[in-house]
């Protein structure tokens, strides 16, 4: 018999134990998927966000997938991380934080640098700040892979980092230093999660900072050019969101004193280049498309301030948080099809689109 893993005994535990949840950053794609999951284990959860790069439309799509009773446990403040006012109203009365709200993207960065900083710096600390505050039980903290930089070990432990590559980078580094400050001068108990490459429904497929899965899903939709910026011999270590969102639940919920004020790499522990992730791509679009034509990809100049491979030890959070990711690229990949057809193929609508299965 399958044993039963540490997320699904709490799945089955919470809708018990309702808490008090923030979600910051809910109308962007990964924040999304966290009032999502929570909101259908019948917690209450109060979501932030200016709408920088989420969408109101986002949560719509939560409010149509949970009953009209959960959905009443979400308040939603339109608000910004960078104003200590909004931090500190969103924090009322809540028990747990996952702090996603940042500007994503390392061109982002290089283009604009000071914008990034105010959101992922100035913006976190004030979040600290509200969370210490209010007195928390736990912060949960989007860090990033990018923290890694020019540190050549593969697959990526948690203590070996290089120098950061890009200002982002710096930022996402400095939401750890800051974090681990807080812990030791106030007691406010944090937990870190580098994510690698997350990809699912919702995540933005539009605009120049689009990440690679949704920007070439919608290229290959929209019979438009694939571009690959390199050799495409470029390797990730793909994440599908739901297992993220396991890797915030026990995070934020953990009782093991060893696993708290910790950084941990949430992927699957597997390397995919970019050549390999287009066959793929072609093949969960030809699972609803059988028979449609995917033209070639376009070689690039590689871009600036990227890294050349990427792939995470999870080892740390399998042992002290009992993360045991359940989805694989490819089945990622085909879990999220149907969102990205729903969207670019309005007449063709198709079932199964919007949720991750987390
Ligand atoms: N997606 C990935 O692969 C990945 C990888 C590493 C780290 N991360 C981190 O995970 C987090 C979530 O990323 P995502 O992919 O869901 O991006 P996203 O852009 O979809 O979501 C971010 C959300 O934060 C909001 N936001 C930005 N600035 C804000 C501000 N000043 N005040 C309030 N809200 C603000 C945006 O409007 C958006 O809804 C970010 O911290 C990102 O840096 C993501």
């Amino acid at each position: 018999m399958a044993s039963v893993t540490a997320y699904e005994r709490l799945r089955q535990a919470l809708p018990a134990r309702p808490a008090r949840w923030l979600v910051t950053g809910c109308a962007g794609f990964i924040g999304s998927h966290l009032v999502e999951t929570l909101l259908g284990l019948d917690q209450a959860v109060v979501g932030l966000d200016n709408f920088a790069t989420g969408y109101a439309r986002n949560l719509d799509e939560i409010r149509d997938s949970v009953t009209p009773a959960q959905w009443r446990k979400f308040l939603f403040i339109e608000g910004d991380i960078r104003q200590p006012d909004d931090c500190r109203a969103a924090c009322r009365e809540v028990d747990y934080i996952l702090h996603q709200a940042a500007l994503g993207s390392v061109p982002r960065s290089l283009a604009d640098p000071q914008t990034t900083h105010a959101a992922n710096v100035d913006g976190f600390l004030n979040m600290l700040v509200a969370a210490r505050d209010a007195g928390v039980k736990r912060f949960v903290y989007a860090a990033s892979s990018s923290t890694y930089g020019d540190h050549p070990a593969l697959p990526k432990v948690e203590e070996n980092i290089g120098r950061p590559l890009s200002p982002y980078a710096v930022t996402k580094l400095v939401n750890e230093l800051y974090a681990d400050v807080f812990a030791r001068c106030y007691g406010l108990e944090s937990v870190g999660l580098r994510y690698f490459n997350v990809f699912g429904p919702r995540q933005d497929p539009e605009g120049a900072y689009a990440a690679v899965i949704p920007r070439w899903t919608r290229a290959m939709l929209l019979g438009e050019d694939v571009p690959i910026y390199g050799d495409g011999e470029t390797s990730r270590d793909f994440c599908f969101v739901a297992n993220a969102v396991q890797a915030n639940l026990l995070a934020a919920t953990s009782e093991n004193p060893a696993a708290i004020n910790q950084i941990y790499n949430v992927a699957v522990n597997e390397r995919t280049s970019l050549n390999t992730l287009f066959g793929m791509l072609r093949d969960a679009l030809l699972i609803h498309r059988p028979g449609y034509r995917v033209a070639g990809p376009s070689y690039r100049d590689f871009r600036a301030g990227d890294v050349r491979h990427s792939q995470a030890d999870i080892s740390k959070a399998a042992r002290l948080l009992g993360y045991a990711p359940a989805h694989r690229l490819a089945d990622g990949l085909r879990l999220a099809m149907p969102w990205y057809l729903s969207r670019f193929s309005p007449a063709a609508p198709v079932a199964g689109a919007g949720g991750s299965g987390a």
